[in-house]
């Protein structure tokens, strides 16, 4: 008589062709909104940080899988993405469940436009997130390319709440005291959060700031110059469309992966 199967052959035997059924490692939640996991990386798995990979869950039979940006840098051991939760997402209001131990699938093919391959060398980058739209971003600013690339690194973040910007200080805070990032990094990049929807030192939509000169006064830079800045947009369709008209008004124009130009933009993804 057969032995019966294990749970795992089970979970194994409906795994789909061409995907990876990875382990959580950790899992971290910020508000009831937000979350943060950490996975296992398969060993042939490459991707150039800011692309995007789709992640999945098997949901009774059939897997469900939603594109998420990588978190992580490409040098790291392991994957790293941070989520929205949905209550009635087909994805996210399972994915949001996740422990440690448990299978996460991800297909093979990471892609995305998000890349520096897609920019010209400039020596300022903006990169401008709201929400989970932070997460490609996540990955460039721990990726020592970047620096190489350019001189100056500036991440906004712009969230509705306070408690929403936590993830982007942790980061913060992860590589400064990383062994190498650290001193890499140095004081090339700037961290600049706004909060839309309750009292905090910097306020409003990133569009109001730029249209109003605030945010390079803040910063202590000149408005926006096409030989010198780059800039990557990652957000909702609305905050996508609103941003790139004023990179486009100061003289930047869109590039792509093969067609580097002065920004480039990704939907932050939901579902
Ligand atoms: P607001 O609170 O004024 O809507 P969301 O969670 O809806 O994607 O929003 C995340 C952040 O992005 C919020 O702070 C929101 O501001 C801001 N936002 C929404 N739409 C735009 C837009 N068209 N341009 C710039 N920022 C936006």
């Amino acid at each position: 008589m057969d032995a019966p199967a294990r749970t795992d052959d089970v979970v194994a035997a409906k795994i789909p062709d061409g995907v990876y059924a990875e382990t959580v490692l950790s899992v971290e939640h910020y508000t009831d909104r937000l979350f943060r996991f950490r996975m296992t990386r398969p060993s042939g798995f490459r991707f150039r940080s800011g692309e995007f990979a789709m992640i999945g869950l098997m949901v009774g039979d059939k897997p469900v899988y939603r594109a998420y940006s990588i978190a992580s840098p490409s040098w790291d051991e392991e994957l790293e993405f941070f989520s929205i939760k949905v209550p009635d997402g087909p994805l996210t209001s399972h994915l949001q469940a996740i422990k440690p131990g448990d299978t996460v699938l991800m297909r093979k093919k990471p892609t995305g436009t998000l890349v520096l391959d897609a920019l010209t060398p400039g020596k300022r980058l903006y990169m401008f997130s709201t929400g989970t739209g932070i997460a490609p971003f996540a990955s460039l600013i721990r990726d020592p390319d970047t620096y190489d690339m350019f001189e100056e690194v500036i991440l906004t973040h712009t969230c509705r709440e306070v408690a929403e910007l936590k993830y982007g200080f942790d980061l913060m805070e992860e590589i400064r005291n990383h062994e190498f990032l650290g001193e890499i990094v140095g004081t090339k990049l700037k961290h600049y959060p706004t909060v839309t929807r309750e009292d905090y030192p910097y306020q409003g939509r990133i569009t109001d700031l730029m249209e109003s000169g605030k945010l390079y006064t803040d910063l202590g830079v000149p408005p926006l110059e096409p030989a010198i800045d780059r800039g990557m947009i990652c957000g909702s369709a609305a905050m996508l469309k609103d941003t790139k008209v004023l990179l486009e008004k100061a003289g930047l124009n869109e590039g792509a992966n093969n067609k580097p130009a002065e920004f480039v933009i990704e939907r932050a993804f939901v579902g």
